[in-house]
């Protein structure tokens, strides 16, 4: 991906351990509330109960799910992968958004411009009350359920459908989403009511590539201007778009705040590093940003 500032370019900056004493930092950081970026992992969801992709506690019925997030495993066992979805919506619906996810919300409320970049499916950031218009969910949303062959795709949580002529100004493929059978009472594999290939989960899975559109909205921010504070949080980043776009958001200065209890590839470019867990560290650094 072309990088304004360029990955290679950037030198590793001095990170002292974060100590909870060592907060003075945060006072500079509030004249950079101006333009915020924050991009969160699965680690952020753990603390309300949603388990990680690569934590031990990932592991469901002994499948690694990094095997069954995959086109392929939906070839092989759309029933398998399916079930894994449900079980994961279920849980999803149970939860509530924790401490960490209200900060962020907060954060949003208080910078001139923000952006969230989630790498979660679940929609606990928005339920926290976080605006979809300063979201993007990059790796895709779990209650999307769409056609794995034509457009059609039907958003919602699971519950009742919509009423009828809910969508009646909408193209055809919004409409769908109202006839679309509701999945989660229906153990059967959910077909397209427009062709009849099987539905599927709204969400990326490996291979797959990014949502364009999603994608272009990250970019649109990243090029109107860099950001005086990027905040990371929970995420192993793994992959190479989210260290540059961590990387070319700060690349003027910004402070780049590393939010996890382990070190990650990103943690030689942070300039603060939180080894602590995302409820206990965000809704501190968010409070003495405001309260500064
Ligand atoms: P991972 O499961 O790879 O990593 C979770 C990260 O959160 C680890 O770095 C943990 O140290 C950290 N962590 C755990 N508990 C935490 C806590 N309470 N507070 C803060 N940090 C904590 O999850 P992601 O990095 O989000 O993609 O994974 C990225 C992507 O890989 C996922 O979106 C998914 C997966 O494959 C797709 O499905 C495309």
């Amino acid at each position: 991906m072309a990088s304004r500032c360029g990955a290679s370019n950037i030198k590793c900056r001095d990170t002292p351990a974060f100590r909870a004493a060592d907060l003075e930092f945060i006072a500079v950081c509030r004249s950079y509330l101006v333009r915020a970026l924050v991009i969160t992992g699965a680690g952020v969801s753990a603390e309300s109960g949603i388990p990680t992709f690569r934590g031990k506690d990932g592991y469901w019925r002994n499948l690694d799910p990094i095997k069954l997030a995959t086109p392929e495993a939906f070839a092989r066992d759309p029933e398998l992968v399916w079930q894994w979805y449900r079980e994961r919506r279920q849980r999803i619906r149970e939860a509530q958004p924790n401490v960490a996810h209200q900060a962020i919300a907060r954060l949003a409320q208080h910078a001139d411009e923000f952006l969230l970049v989630t790498q979660n499916v679940d929609d606990l950031h928005e339920r926290a009350g976080s605006a979809k218009a300063e979201m993007v969910q990059i790796h895709g949303d779990i209650f999307v359920t769409r056609c794995s062959r034509c457009d059609v795709s039907y958003a919602g949580r699971g519950g009742s459908p919509e009423p009828p002529g809910a969508h009646a100004d909408e193209p055809e493929n919004e409409r769908l989403r109202s006839i679309a059978p509701t999945l989660e009472n229906n153990g059967n594999l959910p077909r397209c009511p427009q062709c009849g290939a099987l539905m599927r989960p709204g969400v990326v899975w490996f291979g797959e590539p990014l949502p364009a559109r999603e994608t272009e909205r990250v970019e649109n921010y990243l090029r109107r201007d860099s950001c005086g504070v990027v905040i990371v949080a929970g995420t192993t980043a793994t992959f190479g778009y989210i260290i540059d776009w961590a990387l070319r958001a700060s690349c003027r200065g910004g402070e780049l705040i590393e939010v996890n209890p382990e070190e990650t590839a990103l943690s030689r470019f942070a300039t603060r590093l939180v080894r602590e867990s995302a409820a206990i560290a965000l809704p501190r650094i968010v409070d003495r940003m405001m309260n500064f």
